[in-house]
């Protein structure tokens, strides 16, 4: 599985990043932000997924300090949380977050939200940044296809990575396809529907290839050329969520599972939040 997790796709400047990560949202009891990313690291994930206003970044920093896989091997993304956007606001949250990393680089930097009037400005932080090599890559996180437009009309960088809810209920066609069109990589927040797994479909795939549906969904962001980030804190989880390497969906299969699409969402709406 170690060989496994390494899977990765090349973004728009030629980074690699593993296709599957930990995702580390709404893991504040403390310390398990810290043991999460350790054991994570232990079964062979190399992609580690937080943001500033996880209030977690500090113990994903001490898993790297103490873990024994070199750091060149961990991709890490953290994200640049409302209250900080702007220009001067935005090279502070990096500077904060990096302290908190315990790195001199990040990996993957994004605007959590595309918050009006300010994410231009944030934007160019972003770029600044990434032109001083204290990033390895920027992107958005919960951009539409307007908000992708605005930013194009001002920025010099296009994003390489947009970060968007999507599962089998929420397949994001148009989205996908412009972001495809622009070099954007999509990756998938929320990807097994915050547990929501009961759908007969997928339980009828699973069955077929002696899998659970959280595998099957996984398998189906890898084949779709989806990063995807699931979240556990539960080390069988984490390992069953990594165990999707040695079996492929059909075309077919695929296309059935897209087809469960009913634009649901489990999370905030980007065109509703007020944002
Ligand atoms: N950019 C954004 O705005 C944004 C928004 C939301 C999320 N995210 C990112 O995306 C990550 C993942 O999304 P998420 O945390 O919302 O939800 P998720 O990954 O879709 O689901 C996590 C839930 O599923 C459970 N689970 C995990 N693996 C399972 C399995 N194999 N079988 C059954 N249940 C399983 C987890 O439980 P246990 O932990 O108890 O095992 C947890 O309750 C976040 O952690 C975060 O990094 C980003």
């Amino acid at each position: 599985m170690r060989q496994a997790c390494t899977q990765s796709v090349a973004l728009s400047n030629g980074v690699k990043m593993p296709q599957l990560g930990l995702g580390v949202w709404r893991v504040t009891e403390e310390g398990l932000a810290e043991r999460s990313v350790l054991t994570a690291l232990e079964v062979g994930y190399r992609h580690i997924d937080t943001a500033a206003s996880y209030k977690n970044e500090h113990e994903v920093g001490a898993a790297l300090a103490k873990t024994s896989v070199p750091r060149d091997e961990i991709f890490v993304t953290t994200k640049i949380w409302n209250d900080d956007q702007g220009f001067e606001t935005t090279l502070s949250a990096f500077e904060r977050s990096s302290q908190k990393l315990g790195v001199d680089v990040i990996d993957l930097l994004l605007i959590h939200w595309p918050l009006k009037d300010k994410f231009i400005d944030t934007w160019r932080a972003l770029e600044q940044l990434y032109k001083a090599g204290k990033v390895r890559a920027i992107g958005v996180s919960n951009f539409q296809i307007y908000h992708l437009e605005d930013l194009f009309a001002h920025a010099e960088i296009k994003p390489m990575v947009n970060q968007v809810e999507y599962h089998p209920l929420l397949t994001q066609v148009p989205l996908l396809s412009f972001c495809n069109d622009h070099q954007i990589k999509i990756t998938a927040w929320s990807p097994l529907m915050q547990g929501n797994l009961e759908i007969p479909l997928l339980q009828e795939i699973a069955a077929k290839y002696n899998k659970t549906a959280a595998q099957i969904i996984l398998r189906w962001d890898l084949q779709t050329g989806v990063i995807t980030i699931p979240k556990t804190v539960t080390p069988a989880r984490m390992i069953e969520n990594a165990t999707i390497f040695d079996f492929a969906l059909t075309e077919d299969e695929i296309a059935r599972i897209s087809s469960l699409n009913e634009n649901k969402r489990f999370g905030i709406d980007p065109d509703t939040s007020l944002l």
